[in-house]
């Protein structure tokens, strides 16, 4: 499939993955309408856009606000805008135990990554079915296919989101909705610096692990690339995604290696 004279949605556009792959679909010939909690960085991206000779517009939304989410979806299509293709990178971290985590913690997290995330594709999906056509795209991880220590409620949200889209696209795909899950590993960007620690403070500082992954310009390509082939699934990463062959292929293996996890 092409980009070119389509109207692609990104949230999480400010920042990191969100902010690359919304920049190289505009050099793919899409319209971007841009979509963070953080109105400058929003400017930001744009602004960059439109010197590569790109159109963005911007829609901040704070993924938590559900009445927000439902307004602005409206408000844009009423204005006119065609979607083809919704991609949800908006998203926030975690690192702490299950055993001191206060479950307003976990309530976050699944509100800005589960729930936002439902919220926005239900406003859009309706559209969709009525053009004929749709790609839908949400942003899982490496631990939304398996449990990891520090991130019980962050696991649980990105593991939901299978759940949800999988079972959208069964219900969807004979209206020409296409979904796609990306699997990212480790990709150089602030996620972890605005992880949730136990007293809901940010976590402050890339983790070694995490600094030592692709940068968000790579996972954007890797990105791009799996997109345009409309794949299921698009792993984004480097050797760290052979986890995901040790869990189906060597579950006990994968069991003794979690445990061994030093706290971060
Ligand atoms: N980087 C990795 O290694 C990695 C691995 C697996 C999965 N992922 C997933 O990839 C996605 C993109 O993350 P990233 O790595 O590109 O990190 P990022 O640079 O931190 O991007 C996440 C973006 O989401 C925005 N956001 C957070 N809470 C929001 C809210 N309530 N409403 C609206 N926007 C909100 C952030 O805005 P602020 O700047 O204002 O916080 C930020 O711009 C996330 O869903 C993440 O879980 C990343």
């Amino acid at each position: 499939m092409k980009f070119d004279g389509k109207t692609c949605w990104v949230t999480g556009a400010a920042s990191g993955m969100g902010k690359t792959v919304s920049l190289r679909l505009a050099l793919e010939g899409a319209r971007l309408i841009l979509s963070d909690r953080d109105a400058e960085g929003l400017k930001e991206t744009a602004r960059e856009i439109e010197q590569t000779g790109g159109s963005a517009r911007i829609e901040p939304i704070d993924m938590t606000d559900t009445e927000a989410i439902f307004a602005t979806a409206r408000r844009v299509i009423e204005e006119g805008e065609i979607i083809y293709g919704l991609y949800q990178f908006a998203g926030i971290s975690q690192r702490s135990l299950v055993a001191e985590t206060p479950i307003e913690n976990d309530r976050k997290i699944m509100e800005v990554n589960f729930f936002g995330v439902v919220a926005l594709t239900k406003a859009v999906l309706p559209h969709m079915i009525e053009n004929g056509e749709g790609q839908l795209v949400g942003t899982s991880s490496l631990v939304g296919k398996f449990g990891f220590p520090y991130r019980s409620a962050y696991s649980s949200s990105k593991h939901a989101l299978h759940g949800f889209f999988e079972s959208l696209v069964a219900e969807n795909s004979k209206y020409n909705i296409r979904v796609s899950m990306l699997i990212p590993g480790r990709v150089q960007t602030n996620i972890s610096k605005f992880a949730l620690k136990k007293d809901g403070k940010e976590h402050g500082q890339m983790d070694p692990g995490q600094a030592s992954g692709i940068t968000a310009e790579k996972a954007a390509k890797i990105i791009i690339r799996g997109l345009k082939k409309e794949k299921r699934e698009i792993w984004v990463g480097g050797k760290e995604m052979l986890m995901l062959h040790i869990r189906r292929f060597f579950p006990r293996l994968y069991f003794y290696l979690a445990t061994r996890i030093k706290p971060m």
